[in-house]
């Protein structure tokens, strides 16, 4: 992979001052490896990669223990807390484990345990799945629940009490007899794998971040600012550890009696745990679970093995920032290389274009894996993608394969980078990207096959068209069958109902069929900001239809408006006076008034929009607002602080009383109302030439 930096010097030839320096490099090559992996839940390489990383550091000091200085991440763990969430100190620090990668360094382990302890026989090891998660300390005082903290730095983490207590699997009240006064009870945080996919694709479709694994996801869902988000955020907690404990709840404990003691006081303990008393039965107790590993809900990395009894754990101790008693049995990375044969494009049922990668048929760890997700554009450019490229494919946490290098070296002579279209390839729809996004979204909101169902859900929905009878679950069947493509199919129904037969279906007969059609046939008459809402357009919400219908008035008066500024759009970007007029709608900013206009100018929404209208016989204005006053059909902009009424009030009472309000000052602007340190709004009125009132000016002019 040429990727990757030409193979480091051999370790037995280093020279001390070379070493110093290539110390210094993984150094702070594995600190910002560690930042991007416990701060911003965003790994930048495999597992595997940063394990080679740290273990040549290791291998480098234990040649040069001179060098080993206290910063060294082997004298470290994880990385500081984010910012944002109080520090928590542990009781107990949250350490880390030591890796072993093949058999006969879990031989090992055992071997050193025996020696220490001086034992003949082997002392009786609990095997447990290493979850792929994140670990969180939970104190209980008198079994009470009164912190919970990440694992930060091991010593310092961060105060996520109120995002815990959201989680269904960790209990507020431990339950049973023996509740030490205090104990600090452990584990990890996961998302199992279905929940991860079902996130991410809800991510995605909302332009909102994706995440490469469940791992991540549940990390970044754990350390949310807004509790509500972590409570709609499915995660789990398996308990397997502790810190402080004021006693034990048992005599002579072990991890296997601390797990059935967890258990019982209502924490969930995985059930694979088993207890082993030989290096074969734990070697065969990590073959099975990784013959599992692909079929089991959540991800798992490796087999944990514990020494099972708390005496000899203690007598053991820790050596720099792993305990001795135990070790963690890693699972070899699963990677493969195949070629890119094509990228297709696969639009989400809100629009949202995600681009999947088809490669050659490659095995990744027992499974065959032919598609892989490329997430968005950026995702593509940064991995500087080009089709017939050879790529490294992972599956990361087991269920998304994810493509995570380009083999450089295997790129076929004249391989062209990947261009995103700019095109819906299910309904032919232009695709926009906003500002700050990453996602493509198709604008055929009204006609594209791959969103009909959701926007005809939202169609008929309560703010929307509301028809008695026409719910999700009607659409779906409707649409399932072909009878309703789009909107205008609706008002159709019943002239086609002779073919379609209606009364046929489950559930129906003559009197609710009849009973449809009328509620459909009440809703040919309309309101104005229903029909806008229910078009569907992105960034459109009620109060923003609301808004276009009151200051635009009539059916035809906001379609006139809105074909000119979409015409204009090509020719004069958005400096049309149409674009102009609807960008200066008070509280409408430039991403409502950009996305209106995307929708207008793609002319398959026109198409199904018309259609819809001619089945229809009369869009209701907004409500008429009052023509028999001095600010009627004004248009006025209120800037600087105003001291008589607040900026709310006086746009309530300036719309009550007919005049529009706008955010800017334009050549249009009829008035411009000026409070206190009023700035470029008013230079700009008084350059324009627009009449500038103060406070009282403009009560005086609309009479108190
Ligand atoms: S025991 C002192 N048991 O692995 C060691 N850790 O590399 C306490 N992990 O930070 C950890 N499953 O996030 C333990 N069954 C298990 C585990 C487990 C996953 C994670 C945990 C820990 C990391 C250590």
């Amino acid at each position: 992979m040429t990727k990757l930096p030409k193979p480091p010097p051999d370790i037995a030839t280093l020279t001390k001052p070379k070493a110093k320096i290539e110390l210094m490099r993984l150094r702070l090559s594995i600190e910002g490896h560690d930042k991007a992996y416990y701060q911003d839940d965003a790994p930048k390489i495999s597992d595997a990669d940063y394990d080679a990383l740290r273990r040549r550091l290791e291998a480098i000091e234990q040649k040069f223990p001179e060098l080993v200085s206290a910063s060294s991440p082997t004298q470290t763990v994880g990385a500081a807390p984010a910012r944002g969430f109080a520090k928590v100190q542990h009781a107990v620090p949250m350490l880390s484990l030591g890796n072993a990668f093949a058999d006969d360094e879990v031989t090992e382990f055992v071997e050193r345990v025996q020696r220490f302890l001086k034992l003949d026989d082997v002392p009786a090891i609990v095997a447990e799945p290493k979850i792929d998660g994140l670990s969180l300390s939970l104190r209980y005082e008198h079994g009470e629940l009164v912190r919970a903290a990440t694992r930060g730095d091991g010593f310092t983490g961060e105060d996520v009490t109120a995002n815990v207590r959201t989680i269904v699997d960790v209990p507020n009240t431990l339950k049973g007899k023996h509740i030490p006064a205090a104990c600090e009870l452990r584990g990890e945080v996961y998302m199992l794998k279905q929940d991860f996919l079902a996130l991410n694709k809800r991510q995605e479709e909302a332009g909102e971040t994706v995440f490469a694994n469940p791992r991540n996801s549940a990390a970044g869902s754990l350390r949310q600012k807004d509790v509500e988000v972590t409570r709609s955020r499915p995660l789990k907690f398996f308990a397997y550890a502790w810190g402080e404990m004021s006693d034990y709840p048992m005599e002579e404990p072990t991890q296997h009696k601390m797990l059935q003691w967890l258990a019982h006081a209502g924490f969930v303990v995985n059930p694979e745990i088993t207890l082993c008393h030989s290096v074969e039965d734990a070697l065969a107790f990590y073959r099975r679970i990784g013959e599992q590993r692909a079929s089991l809900p959540y991800d798992i990395d490796g087999v944990v093995y514990k020494v099972d009894r708390l005496d000899y754990q203690a007598r053991l101790g820790f050596v720099s920032r792993s305990p001795r008693w135990a070790i963690a049995h890693k699972f070899a990375a699963e990677q493969a290389t195949t070629v890119l044969e094509k990228i297709d494009i696969q639009v989400g049922r809100t629009g949202a274009m995600t681009p999947v990668a088809r490669l050659q048929p490659v095995t990744v760890g027992g499974v065959v894996v032919q598609n892989a997700t490329l997430h968005n554009e950026d995702y593509i450019k940064e991995l500087d993608i080009h089709l017939g490229d050879t790529v490294v494919v992972q599956r990361a946490g087991d269920v998304i394969p994810q493509i995570v290098s380009v083999v450089l070296d295997k790129r076929p002579a004249g391989a062209e980078p990947y261009h995103f279209p700019h095109k819906c390839p299910v309904c032919g729809s232009h695709a926009v990207r906003e500002e700050g996004e990453a996602v493509w979204r198709c604008t055929g909101a009204l006609i594209c096959p791959a969103q009909a169902v959701e926007r005809l859900k939202h169609f008929v929905s309560r703010l929307a068209f509301d028809i008695d009878g026409l719910g999700e679950k009607q659409i779906e069947l409707f649409h399932e069958r072909g009878w309703v493509q789009e909107p205008a199919d609706i008002f159709t129904l019943k002239s086609r109902n002779a073919e379609l037969k209606l009364e046929q279906l489950e559930g129906y007969g003559e009197t609710s069929v009849r009973n449809l059609f009328a509620a459909i046939d009440a809703r040919r008459t309309i309101e104005l900001h229903r029909l806008i809402f229910a078009l569907g357009i992105r960034h459109v919400g009620e109060g923003n239809a609301k808004l276009l219908a009151r200051h635009y008035g009539t059916r035809d008066a906001f379609l006139t408006a809105m074909r000119a500024a979409a015409d204009a759009q090509t020719e004069e970007g958005n400096a049309s006076e149409a674009y102009q007029d609807l960008d200066n709608i008070a509280g409408i900013g430039d991403v409502v008034a950009e996305a209106v206009v995307e929708f207008f100018a793609e002319e398959r929404n026109i198409k199904a929009l018309n259609a819809l209208l001619d089945e229809l016989t009369e869009v209701l204005p907004a409500e008429q607002a009052r023509r028999d006053t001095a600010v009627a059909g004004k248009i006025v902009v209120f800037t600087g602080s105003l001291s008589k009424f607040t900026r709310d009030e006086a746009k309530a009472t300036a719309e009550r009383l007919g005049a529009k309000v706008a955010g800017s000052v334009s050549k249009k602007t009829d008035y411009v109302v000026a409070g206190e340190d009023a700035g470029s709004k008013l230079t700009k009125a008084k350059d324009l030439g627009v009449t500038v009132l103060t406070e009282d000016e403009w009560l005086a002019l609309i009479g108190g």
